[in-house]
């Protein structure tokens, strides 16, 4: 089984009611329905109390399309970080409701809220935190492994092909150059088809040659694979490469546009 090989073979995808159903191969979520990969009502995070508390988050609703490239911006102390966290599972909320590939994560004891995330949900750091002792191959399967889930050689030879890290596959991140290290950490993320990837400020390090490639390689994932991603930055320009920009105020949805592509 192979994941949608063009931009276009993706688009009549998305359209498909029966995407995610695991029969067709396909791998942008799964539920097997057209809902949103998270659906997100109400969220409110406070930090601190009394006269120091912050709302991170003041009342916040957000769906987040299936096999859709999303960014997240707004000024420092906007609340993206937490958004991110939330959707993620990461961090509790003070009320509200979020939805990740069907299940309500708020309702969820910690045992399955850790299994949904190891699962469904896949991270790139802006440090990017490969192993420096595993090779890049181990480095992409870490998670399938922690999960004692099997390897889907198919899967692991398509991405790590449509990622140029075929011939690297042996190295250790000190030999890689720093796009592959970042790209090994995409991969990583990808490896297991979940149903979001969340990127935190991902070339919030980067000079700008690898800052463009990161965002290639992301929405690559996109086009090719369907995968939904959702990216925290600071930078206009790097928002402009998702389908869609939420702009954060205080706590707030202030915009929310459609980029076209
Ligand atoms: N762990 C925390 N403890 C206290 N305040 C926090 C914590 N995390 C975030 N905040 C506060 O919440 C607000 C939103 O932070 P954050 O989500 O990190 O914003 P952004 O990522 O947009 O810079 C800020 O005022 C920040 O200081
Ligand atoms: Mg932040």
């Amino acid at each position: 089984m192979t994941a949608p090989a063009s931009a276009a073979a993706h688009d009549s995808l998305a359209h498909d009611p029966s995407i995610g159903d695991p029969s067709t191969g396909d791998r942008s979520g799964g539920g097997g329905h057209a809902e949103p990969a998270i659906s997100a009502r109400g969220l409110v995070r406070t930090y601190g109390t009394g006269e120091s508390a912050v709302r991170a988050l003041d009342g916040v609703d957000v769906d987040i399309a299936r096999g859709a490239f999303t960014a997240i911006m707004g000024p420092s102390g906007s609340g993206k970080s937490t958004l991110l966290h939330v959707l993620a599972g990461l961090d509790a909320l003070d009320r509200g409701s979020i939805r990740i590939d069907g299940t309500e994560i708020t309702r969820l004891r910690d045992d399955a809220l850790t299994a949904l995330r190891r699962d469904r949900i896949g991270f790139v750091f802006q440090s990017f935190n490969l192993l420096p002792m595993l090779t890049a191959e181990q480095n992409i399967l870490l998670p399938l492994d922690l999960a004692g889930r099997r390897v889907d050689r198919t899967w692991f030879d398509t991405v790590t092909g449509a990622f140029g890290l075929t011939d690297r596959l042996g190295h250790l991140p000190s030999e890689l150059s720093g796009g592959q290290v970042q790209r090994v950490a995409i991969a990583r993320a990808l490896i297991t088809s979940p149903a979001v990837v969340f990127a935190d400020e991902p070339t919030g390090n980067l000079d700008s040659a690898t800052t463009a490639e990161v965002l290639d390689f992301l929405r690559l994932s996109v086009d090719e694979f369907g995968q939904t991603v959702v990216m925290v930055t600071h930078e206009r320009d790097a928002a402009e490469t998702a389908d869609r920009i939420i702009t954060l105020a205080d706590g707030r949805i202030a915009t929310d546009e459609e980029i076209a592509r």
